[in-house]
């Protein structure tokens, strides 16, 4: 194996030997493009914070969403800005809330495209926290219910999968016994199994109007030094039902996407978050960075990580890149 006998330089040498070695592959399969439906007509609100992304009102939406179809990428991932918010979070379980009316609208124009839902109650609770609060604290178990009804309202909008990000304890056994009683036992859970309390999704919060008014998350959030905790989460959502996990951020948590890959033989997803691709525009905005390039590459260093689907703003750019 050593110089002179071994020259690893010989299997890089042109483009065509190189595909050939090649070990780990980007498809346009592996993407789920994130979309924000605010209530209202005719808006297409540009986040400042995270350039190509929009507020869409339903009709925008499904525009979006046809050419998001037409790219190739099978899924997307929904975000609501209701038109009220209060203490309870009401609008997250209303039949005809933004999100139940986006995924009615959805299946209908385009029956094809996967329609996974967040499941959270932070866009719409008037404290912006993801779950009840009494004196200063997130309530857990009375949060579960709450959470339960919003999962299943979506489902009977149409949601093809529903995906629970607010990290309370128990909330995937809770979501699993309230979708199969009402008849939802064919709709899979991706859970937000491994979620930290992560300062990279400033942007999104800005996107989905969602930051808390007091406090932060770290009571539910995971600690961002932790990795054996986040191996006993993942455990607990598999044996509450989970069918698929994900770990959220991407980039700064590649240890723990491989660590998941390695221990867990369920689908794998990463969120590739708001502020991994705003630093990015950030920076290729400056001409310090090229975009397509390091989108390209941190996009692989997530599959190679062992990630098999990944939620991304880049979905529709690098759909349009793979197609060349
Ligand atoms: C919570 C939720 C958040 C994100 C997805 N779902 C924000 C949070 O936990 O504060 C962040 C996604 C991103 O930053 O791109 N509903």
């Amino acid at each position: 194996m050593f110089f002179p006998s071994y020259r690893p330089r010989r299997v890089r040498k042109n483009k065509q030997i190189r595909r050939m070695v090649r070990e780990n592959r980007l498809s346009v399969d592996n993407l789920i493009y994130p979309l924000f439906v605010i209530h209202g007509k005719k808006v297409k609100k540009e986040i400042p914070s995270m350039p190509g992304n929009f507020q869409l009102s339903v009709e925008n939406l499904v525009r979006e969403a046809r050419t998001v179809h037409k790219l190739g990428i099978p899924a997307v991932i929904l975000f609501g800005i209701p038109k009220k918010k209060d203490a309870v979070g009401s609008g997250a379980y209303d039949d005809h809330g933004v999100i139940q009316t986006a995924v009615r609208a959805l299946k209908d124009k385009i029956p094809d495209l996967i329609v996974i839902t967040d499941v959270c109650l932070c866009e719409y609770t008037d404290h912006g926290h993801c779950g009840i609060v009494e004196k200063g604290e997130i309530l857990n178990d009375p949060t579960l219910e709450l959470l339960a009804r919003e999962a299943v309202s979506h489902a009977r909008a149409g949601a093809d999968i529903v995906a629970p990000s607010d990290m309370m304890d128990g909330r995937v056994g809770a979501i699993r016994e309230a979708l199969d009683e009402e008849g939802f036992d064919d709709t899979p859970i991706l859970s937000y199994a491994v979620k930290y309390a992560s300062g990279f999704y400033g942007p999104f919060r800005d996107a989905a109007e969602s930051t808390p008014g007091f406090g932060d998350r770290a009571s539910h959030q995971m600690d961002p030094a932790n990795t054996r905790e986040a191996m006993r989460e993942a455990e607990m959502d598999i044996s509450e039902g989970a069918d698929m996990l994900m770990v959220k951020p991407a980039l700064p948590y590649l240890d723990i996407i491989y660590r998941i890959r390695e221990e867990f033989d369920l689908p794998v997803a990463a969120y590739n978050v708001s502020g991994e691709f705003s630093m990015i525009k950030a920076a290729a905005k400056k001409g310090w960075l090229d975009e397509e390039r390091v989108m390209m590459e941190s996009l692989i260093s997530i599959r190679r990580a062992g990630a098999d689907m990944i939620l991304t703003y880049w979905a529709k750019d690098a759909a349009k890149v793979l197609r060349k």
